[in-house]
């Protein structure tokens, strides 16, 4: 036992995400451009490496991960990574593990994952239309990944569903995401537009504030606040029409950065302690030297001290305040 990993604003960190690639399938337009270099492999973290990692986590305190990608389900035998982690879940070092997924390869492995002790997934999915869905991801199909969720629900997983806002088309449609998700009881979580990378498309001109797209869901729609469930960045209302829940999540115009517990772990390794700051601090090098893990535990701890209080994300110079690494270094 080790005392836990506190901040140098007294926040504990108890939710790791953990990325295990830096590959997609997609190339949605607000995370990847299109002609994306991936790392070579020797980069890469192990899966037993991955995993070491994860449980110097857990002994400084970390009850939750989530792995996140790139795409987590493109990597070759990541099944075996959730398997060393679900011991944890049963001895009751961690609450949850969990995935956020674009859903592609969902309908294969929704079986496994349950078995493995997963009980929540996070699929992300900007629109029910079928040519929207392949320009917003430019090589994706919408129907697999339909399946995908099918077959999660279908395993007893419970699904969220995440949606990029985005001016335009997707204010036309959210009524009918709206629908599409509560009418299978899951939850819908819309995400502003963060300034990270380069991805050959124009943020100033796809922009949404939440909180302006709330006020118009307000004229249709009855919400309901509801107390925050997982501590994290979403703020949930219940939608009385549907009993279903909607999150928001405001990065750029609401901060939630005063409540954080979180950190980031690239698939090489690199420990970022805020998604909206540049900078980390490479532990792959420790990982792989001696086995002695007290040196990973004492790097956590240093960074820990640095951690930002806070995103410099501005909605009104999404450019200037913007962050070079793309959102598929982290997964968000
Ligand atoms: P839950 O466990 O369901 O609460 O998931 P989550 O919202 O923590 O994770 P998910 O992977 O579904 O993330 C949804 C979106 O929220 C992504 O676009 C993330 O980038 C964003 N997000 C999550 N945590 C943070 C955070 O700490 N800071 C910022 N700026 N964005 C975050
Ligand atoms: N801003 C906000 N959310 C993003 N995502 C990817 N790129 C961005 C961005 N620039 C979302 C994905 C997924 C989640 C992990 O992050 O759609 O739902
Ligand atoms: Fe935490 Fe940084 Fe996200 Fe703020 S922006 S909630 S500090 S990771």
């Amino acid at each position: 036992a080790h005392s836990p990993l506190v901040d140098g604003f007294g926040r504990q960190v108890t939710y790791l995400r953990l990325s295990v690639t830096d590959r997609c399938d997609l190339r949605c337009v607000y995370c990847m451009s299109e002609q994306m270099a991936f790392l070579p492999r020797r980069e890469v973290l192990t899966l037993e490496e991955l995993y070491r990692l994860a449980c110097v986590f857990m002994r400084g305190g970390v009850r939750k991960i989530r792995l996140t990608g790139g795409e987590p389900l493109v990597r070759r035998n990541v099944m075996q990574l959730f398997e060393l982690l679900a011991p944890h879940l049963d001895d009751g070092d961690l609450d949850e593990v969990t995935l956020t997924t674009n859903g592609t390869l969902l309908s294969r492995h929704a079986e496994a994952l349950f078995a493995a002790g997963v009980r929540r997934v996070n699929v992300s999915l900007d629109t029910l239309d079928a040519d929207r869905y392949a320009q917003i991801t430019r090589r994706g199909r919408l129907p697999p990944v339909l399946d995908g969720i099918d077959a999660a629900l279908a395993a007893g997983l419970r699904v969220k569903i995440n949606t990029v806002a985005m001016s335009g088309a997707f204010e036309e449609e959210v009524d009918d995401l709206i629908h599409f998700a509560h009418r299978r009881g899951m939850d819908l979580t819309l995400i502003e537009e963060m300034p990270l990378g380069n991805t050959g498309h124009d943020r100033s001109g796809s922009f949404l504030s939440l909180q302006h797209l709330r006020r118009s869901l307000e004229k249709r729609w009855t919400l309901v606040p509801v107390p925050d469930r997982s501590g994290g960045p979403a703020r949930y209302v219940q939608v009385a029409e549907t009993n279903g829940r909607l999150g928001f999540i405001t990065p750029l115009s609401c901060d939630f950065c005063a409540s954080c517990n979180r950190v980031r772990v690239s698939c090489t390794g690199d420990l970022f302690t805020c998604l909206g700051q540049e900078g980390a601090i490479g532990l792959r090098d420790a990982l792989r030297g001696s086995g002695d893990l007290s040196v990973v535990d004492q790097l956590i701890r240093g960074a820990l001290s640095r951690k930002p209080k806070g995103h410099t994300f501005d909605a009104f110079r999404p450019a200037e305040s913007g962050i070079g690494r793309h959102m598929s270094v982290l997964g968000g």
